[in-house]
């Protein structure tokens, strides 16, 4: 998601700095960054000479100092809340007062990571969809503490980046996940009760909504271990029996059947 964000914003004129824990990871991103790139050249959305300025714009590193003069800065770690607010709260102390601290969680409370830092006023979700160079929406989360100016600050970014915001406010999975996890769960139920093979189930979904990719599918795209995380925001966060995980779920990130990512999931993935 890092990297996506990172692909859209340079290419967009901006001049970003990629920051991760280490040099493969660093690497990797540039690569994605670069064939991504290269997949609009190809389609001819792009020039080859607007591929090479935007990755010009881009300096990767695993110094978070390098941050410092950011007007903004978009955190993408992993879905974990403890991760999510020390990071929140070391961006704090060292970025300008007037900067914006977005997050692009899935799930987690931005009034919550915003009460780890002194500025609550300019944090707010900015949440991307995979892959985010071909995705049209930003879910804007304003937590309750969220400034008018920094919601529309982050909105005006988001139509620069070529996207579409749409706000929200700051409740547990916001819109899209509080809508999408529930099937994706469902789907999963439906699978280990034996109502129907992987590839039915996921074949009547997207021959009969017209779903691009179907629910078993899908949760392999986004990673098992990213919908379980987001189920138990959901189910603790209502209290409600309604959002517990499948237990197939659990079991598979368990095992470290993760989807795409690790090679296997619902379907096995050749390669990985
Ligand atoms: N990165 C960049 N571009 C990509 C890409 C990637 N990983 N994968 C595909 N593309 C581009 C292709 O270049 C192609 O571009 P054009 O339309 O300009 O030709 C376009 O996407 C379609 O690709 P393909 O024709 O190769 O493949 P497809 O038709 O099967 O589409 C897909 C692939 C866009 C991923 C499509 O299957 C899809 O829309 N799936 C659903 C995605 C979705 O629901 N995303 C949201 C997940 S939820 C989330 O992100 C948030 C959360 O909190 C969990």
């Amino acid at each position: 998601m890092g990297s996506g964000i990172a692909h859209v914003a340079a290419a967009a004129g901006l001049s970003v700095v990629v920051v991760d824990v280490g040099s493969g990871p660093l690497e990797k991103s540039r690569a994605t960054i670069d064939r991504n790139l290269e997949r609009e050249v190809a389609k001819g959305k792009r020039t080859t000479e607007e591929k090479r300025a935007a990755l010009g714009r881009l300096d990767f590193s695993s110094e978070r100092s390098k941050l410092a003069r950011s007007d903004i800065v978009i955190e993408a770690v992993i879905e974990d809340e403890a991760l999510k607010s020390q990071a929140f709260a070391e961006l704090d102390s060292l970025l300008p007062p007037a900067s914006i601290l977005a997050s692009n969680t899935s799930s987690i409370s931005i009034t919550r990571l915003a009460a780890a830092t002194k500025r609550p006023d300019r944090c707010i979700g900015m949440h991307f969809m995979n892959p985010v160079p071909v995705m049209g929406l930003v879910e804007i989360i304003r937590g309750i503490a969220t400034s008018d100016a920094t919601a529309q600050a982050v909105e005006a970014l988001a139509k620069r980046f070529g996207k579409t915001p749409i706000s929200c406010n700051d409740y547990p999975g916001f819109v899209s996940n509080r809508v999408l996890m529930p099937m994706i769960n469902e789907a999963i139920e439906t699978l280990r009760e034996g109502v129907a093979a992987r590839e039915a189930i996921d074949g009547i979904m997207k021959l009969g909504m017209n779903h691009p990719m179907g629910p078993l599918e899908l949760a392999d795209f986004i990673g098992l271990d990213t919908c379980l995380a987001i189920l138990r925001v959901l189910h603790e966060g209502f209290g409600d029996p309604k959002y517990r995980p499948s237990p197939l779920l659990v079991r598979m990130v368990d095992a470290g059947w993760l989807g795409r990512k690790s090679g296997k999931g619902f379907y096995e993935y050749a390669g990985k």
